[in-house]
């Protein structure tokens, strides 16, 4: 089995006496596996990595290690618990292959934590932005050269704009005629696209996956921890991770929610995400940025409801379904939550403005 060969890979010192499947990631298979060692047990995270998500694991691995490195240095001390460490394997290398040719990378396993799949109270949102909002500042210095852009173009939304309308003209598999009120809704609302790209916003070291569920809280003080699943960690703008924050921890309903009444922007937990946001980035956060982060939510939730789209005209080959129209359903959450963004953000500011 590729877990027991693996474990003999990574330099670690001690004997394997077992591993469980840990967490509650879509992406990758996570362990959490048992060392022995001088009569204590230790615990490490090995991961493999979905290379069909990832299609160039090198060059993720290779930014992995630069900005977990960079956060160590920043951290001292504090960097055991609150940033990931990378097991290097025996000969020094961040990931090694199995004989299947998957690929492996290995974690510290921070204990006495846990994640939360979906958002449940406000101080989760407050700890939970706080967190992603330090990891940004951590990495504010970050030195050259640039890190390499994982997937390209990921939050460019003219682009993903430009692959639905292409979508739309195709329409492949003759499912426009079910979807003609939310074409007409993307149609109409396709001013929103450029609102981040035209105000020439500093690019930043950024996390670009800030769901809820990447942030350890320690079990006992609900506090944050960790910021973990570096997977997309890129050059980016500091506002596409906290308009996903908006997107992904203001509304409690699942993003495939069929029933649309339960999809809403609450207040409070916009005013808890932006409260610990900007307690972590006070100190380099432009104006300009200050001011479009209630804009970023409406951008982030908008470009992942024509994600989904598109997805839906192409015939589902990115996302994966689990029913018929399971990605117009997703969709129509998304489009929904931006009409309630955009009903309260005059609201939204104010709450921004007087944190500020
Ligand atoms: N270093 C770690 N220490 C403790 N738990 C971890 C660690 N890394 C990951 N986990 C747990 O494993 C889960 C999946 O890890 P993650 O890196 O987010 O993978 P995915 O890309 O599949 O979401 C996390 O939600 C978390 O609960
Ligand atoms: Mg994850």
């Amino acid at each position: 089995m590729s877990l027991e060969y693996i474990t003999g890979q990574f330099a670690i010192d001690g004997e394997f006496c077992g591993a469980e499947t840990w967490g509650s990631g879509h992406i990758n298979d996570t362990y959490r596996a048992a060392y022995q060692h001088h009569g204590a047990v230790i615990h490490y995270v090995h991961q493999r990595i979905n290379h069909h998500v990832f299609r160039n694991p090198e060059a993720m691995m290779d930014n992995i290690a630069r900005v977990t490195a960079h956060l160590k240095k920043k951290l001292g001390p504090r960097a055991a618990r609150h940033g990931l460490t990378l097991v290097p394997t025996r000969d020094g290398a961040a990931f090694c292959r199995d004989e299947d040719g998957n690929y492996w990378r290995t974690y510290h396993c921070i204990e006495g934590t846990r994640s939360y799949d979906t958002i449940q109270t406000t101080q989760q949102a407050f700890e939970a932005a706080r967190a992603f909002g330090e990891f940004q500042r951590l990495l504010a210095d970050f030195p050259p050269p640039r890190l390499l852009e994982t997937i390209p173009d990921f939050h460019h939304t003219p682009k993903r704009f430009a692959a639905l309308e292409r979508a739309i003209g195709a329409d492949a598999v003759h499912r426009a005629v079910n979807a003609k009120m939310e074409i007409q809704f993307a149609l109409e609302h396709k001013p929103l696209c450029n609102i981040l790209l035209d105000a020439n916003l500093p690019e930043r070291v950024t996390h670009n996956d800030t769901k809820i569920n990447n942030v350890l809280l320690d079990e006992k003080t609900n506090k944050a921890v960790c910021v973990i699943d570096l997977d997309t960690v890129m050059p980016g703008l500091a506002l596409y991770d906290f308009g996903d924050m908006v997107r992904t921890a203001t509304c409690r309903a699942a993003e495939d929610e069929r029933d649309l009444g339960k999809i809403h922007m609450e207040m409070e937990l916009f005013e808890a995400l932006a409260s610990g946001y900007l307690t972590a980035t006070n100190g380099f956060l432009t104006p300009t940025e200050r001011s479009l982060l209630v804009a970023s939510g409406t951008l982030i939730t908008f470009e992942i409801g024509v994600r989904f789209l598109t997805d839906y005209l192409q015939g589902d080959v990115y996302f994966k379904v689990h029913r018929d129209g399971h990605n117009l359903d997703r969709c129509r959450t998304q489009f929904r939550l931006v009409e309630s963004i955009a009903a309260q953000e005059p609201e939204m500011n104010r709450v921004v403005a007087n944190l500020a």
